[in-house]
Parts: structure tokens; C-alpha cells; sequence
């Protein structure tokens, strides 16, 4: 019996590696040189075509290699049995907060117009803003967004957070789902780590930008899918944002003649806010198979119905 490993912008062998050093005896197909489409039980995947998993009888788990499972939900054609699992990992979470952390203190320090004033031999001093009069709202509040909170208050930036249900997580106050526009209303700096769901695609629109502070700002670390991208440039460009850093789009890798490419106010990565790394995941990979074989309740399942 078989693992296979997918994905076509990941590379396959460090994750072949990685696993083969835990345990070299493990049977690892990668696609698509797959021999033994029926020995497949357990798929590693990162962005795999739609309807390849119909051609494996016997699958039962597809593994995510990142946080996001949404690559794989989107597929209509996912067989109903199998079950889907996300990566939680304290690497990967603490990649994800140090992102968020060091967005957040560029835009308060006005590092990327000082990068652009360079360009320009622009000697132009600018009053920066400090982290306790800068206001930043989590919108997302899992794994990620809990820990992105505490790294931001730790460096004094006043956090507060949103999510289904209101609570406070170490000491930050987190609105619920009803209080959307009072969190909104005292946000300056907004990041999305949002999972993507059905009322979450396109949540990042005009309306809502209306509903932040004046010259608010945009970090969407989360995926392409929230973000009405036309609706961004029309916020930025009317003096409501003033920019926004983007890592997720909704076509990656983003196209060359995407506008956002070449907006002043756009700061583009190429989807590298946190990636996974495969040897500090192959252990929790190798106990879900050794779970699956036998008949135990696997780690980090994703609720197929909800999304995350
Ligand atoms: C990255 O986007 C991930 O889902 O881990």
C-alpha cells in the first residue's frame, strides 16, 4: 500500500526525503509517474488537478503540505469518502506571525515609500506612526491569527481580532461574527487569515474597506479567494486605503498583466508568508498514516462541510 505525493509547484523530492528518512521502508509513488494507482491510500497534495483523485480506488486520506486546504476542497470531482487534513505546525505558525509582524512595522515605519523615495533619490523624512497609536485587526482567528496576535501586542501594537464567535485570547478582545462593523470601524491595519468558506470568498470588497479607519491598510495572507481584486484598486486609488501587501492572489503565480504588478501602493510576494517546511512535518504526516491504518482518529481533520 501506497503514499502518493502531489503537487506541481512544490517540490515533490525534498518531501520524498523527508519522509523517507523517518521510515525507508514506506512506499511513496510520486505523481505523475504513478504505477500502482490502486495501491494509493494516503495523498500528500499541494495544488493537485481536479478530478485526479477519482483514479485512486482505494485513497482515503488526502494531506494537505500546507494550513490551507482550500486547493483541495475546490475539487467537485473529491471523492466523498475521503478524508482531508491540514498541517498545524508551531514552525509554519511562527513563520506566519514574523510575516505579519514584519508588514505590519513596515507600514508603520513607512518603509515602502522610503524604498520608493530611493528610486526617486528622494531625501523625504516622514513622521512614522508607533505601535501603541496603530490599530490592528485580525480577521481570522485559528491557529494563525492567534498567534499573529500575540506577536503583534508583544511589540505594542494595539491587536484586536474577529472570528465566528466573540472572546478574548490572551488578553486581546476578539468580535464576533455580529460585531463585524465595530471591529472594522477601529481598524487601521486589517490582516486576513481568513480560511476560505463559502462567506468568506470575497469578504475583502469596497463595502468593507468603507468601514475601516481613513487610510487603512490591507495585509492578505490568507488566499487570493477573499479579496474582490478590482475592488481593491478602486479603494486604493479613492484615498480610502492606502495600500495593501498581497502574498495570495486569485491566480498564482499572478499573471503579468495583473495590474497590481504595477500599482505604486501594492507590495507584492509570490505566496511565501509561510511555507511549509517538510521535515518538521513528515513526523505528524507519518502518525496520520500509521492512524489511518489503523482505524484511529486522525490529527488536524478539516471539516469537509465548513472549509477549515
Ligand atoms: C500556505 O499557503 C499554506 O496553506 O500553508
Amino acid at each position: 500500500m501506497s503514499i502518493v505525493l502531489v503537487s506541481t509547484s512544490r517540490d515533490p523530492k525534498k518531501w520524498y526525503k523527508a519522509l523517507k528518512e523517518k521510515n525507508e521502508d514506506l512506499d511513496i509513488q510520486i505523481y505523475p509517474d504513478i504505477e500502482r494507482p490502486e495501491d494509493i491510500e494516503f495523498a500528500i497534495s499541494w495544488k493537485h488537478p481536479d478530478g485526479l483523485y477519482k483514479n485512486y480506488p482505494n485513497l482515503e486520506v488526502v494531506a494537505s503540505m500546507g494550513a490551507g486546504v482550500n486547493h483541495i476542497l475546490k475539487d467537485e470531482d473529491l471523492p466523498p469518502k475521503v478524508r482531508v487534513t491540514r498541517i498545524v505546525d508551531d514552525q509554519l505558525t511562527k513563520d506566519m506571525s514574523q510575516f505579519v509582524l514584519l508588514q505590519c512595522l513596515a507600514v508603520s515605519r513607512n518603509l515602502f515609500t522610503h524604498l520608493k523615495d530611493q528610486s526617486s533619490k528622494s531625501w523625504s523624512p516622514r513622521a512614522y506612526q508607533t505601535p501603541p497609536k496603530t490599530n490592528i485587526g485580525i480577521m481570522g482567528y485559528g491557529v494563525l491569527g492567534k498567534e499573529a496576535g500575540k506577536v503583534l501586542k508583544a511589540n505594542g501594537f494595539n491587536v484586536i481580532g474577529y472570528a465566528n464567535t466573540s472572546k478574548i485570547v490572551d488578553g486581546i478582545k476578539v468580535y464576533g461574527a455580529d460585531q463585524q462593523d465595530e471591529f472594522l470601524d477601529q481598524t487601521q491595519i486589517l490582516v486576513c487569515l481568513l480560511p476560505v468558506t463559502s462567506s468568506t470568498k470575497g469578504v475583502l470588497n469596497f463595502e468593507l474597506f468603507q468601514k475601516l479607519k481613513d487610510e487603512a491598510y490591507l495585509i492578505n495572507v490568507a488566499r487570493g479567494e477573499h479579496l474582490l481584486e478590482a475592488d481593491l484598486i478602486k479603494a486604493i486609488d479613492t484615498g480610502k486605503l492606502k495600500g495593501a501587501s498581497l502574498d495570495v492572489f486569485q491566480e498564482e503565480p499572478l499573471p503579468e498583466s495583473h495590474p497590481f504588478w504595477e500599482h505604486e501602493n501594492i507590495q507584492i510576494t509570490p505566496h511565501v508568508a509561510s511555507m511549509t517546511d517538510p521535515e518538521s512535518v513528515a513526523n505528524q504526516l507519518l502518525e496520520n498514516y500509521r492512524r489511518m491504518k489503523n482505524g484511529e482518529a486522525l490529527l488536524n481533520v478539516v471539516d469537509v462541510q465548513k472549509g477549515y
